[in-house]
């Protein structure tokens, strides 16, 4: 005959982790007693509740953004219709735009420098799009053919530059200054490393 106490324990053991060992024993010894079979060891009890809290942190880790990667925004959407001239239009602007925000960007720091991030990550989401195959046919594009070969080796130039613009803007939220000035350089050594290989 199981006690009253044994009862109570045997609930504790399935949800109190910290208690499986001392306050199961006793249980065990009742059980054992009661129906001659051998209750099952504390080390596998627990072994079990490593196991489901495993799974629980892996579930939850899924739910999670764990990955820099889910940080990025989503490309401008008008880039989808542009013509030709206008998709190579739109980058050199950007281009621009970002050589501009460059010149000063190490010098900024707090909202300025969040938003100086900001838009250069934009615009480094949207040169993928806006270096679509079809733009090769406008007489202004001055990518190289190599770019569309190599579109692997181009398109992680852009990747890379994604990554550092996030990291600015991380670093700038956080009042990293030091941080925020590493990634702004290393943002500026892509420039070269891309137009050396890839543009006219
Ligand atoms: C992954 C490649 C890549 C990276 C990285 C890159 N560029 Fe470019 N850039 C190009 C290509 C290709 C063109 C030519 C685009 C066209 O005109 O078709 C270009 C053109 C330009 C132009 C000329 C725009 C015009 O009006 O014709 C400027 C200025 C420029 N880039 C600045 C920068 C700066 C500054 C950076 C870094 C902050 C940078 N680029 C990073 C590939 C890149």
């Amino acid at each position: 005959m199981i006690g009253r106490d044994a009862n109570v324990n045997s609930r504790r053991c399935r949800f109190s982790a910290a208690k499986v060992v001392s306050l199961c024993r006793a249980r065990d010894r009742e059980i054992e007693h009661a129906t001659g079979r051998k209750a099952m060891e504390p080390l596998m009890r627990l072994n079990r509740l490593s196991l489901a809290a495993a799974v629980t942190i892996i579930a939850l880790g899924n739910m999670v953004p764990l990955h820099a990667q889910d940080a990025l925004p989503a490309p401008d959407p008008a880039i989808a219709s542009m013509s030709p001239d206008e998709l190579v239009t739109t980058r050199e602007n950007k281009m621009k735009e970002n050589g501009g925000i460059l010149r000063s960007a190490a010098g900024l720091t707090g909202a300025a420098a969040e938003e100086a991030a900001t838009t250069l990550l934009q615009n480094y989401v949207d040169f993928i799009p806006l270096f679509d195959q079809r733009s090769q046919s406008a007489l202004t594009n001055s990518a190289l053919p190599i770019a569309w070969e190599d579109w692997a080796g181009f398109s992680a130039l852009f990747e890379q530059s994604q990554q550092a613009a996030l990291a600015m803007k991380t670093a700038a939220g956080a009042g990293d200054q030091a941080g925020y000035v590493k990634a702004v350089e290393t943002l500026g050594g892509l420039c070269g490393q891309c137009h050396g290989k890839y543009r006219l």
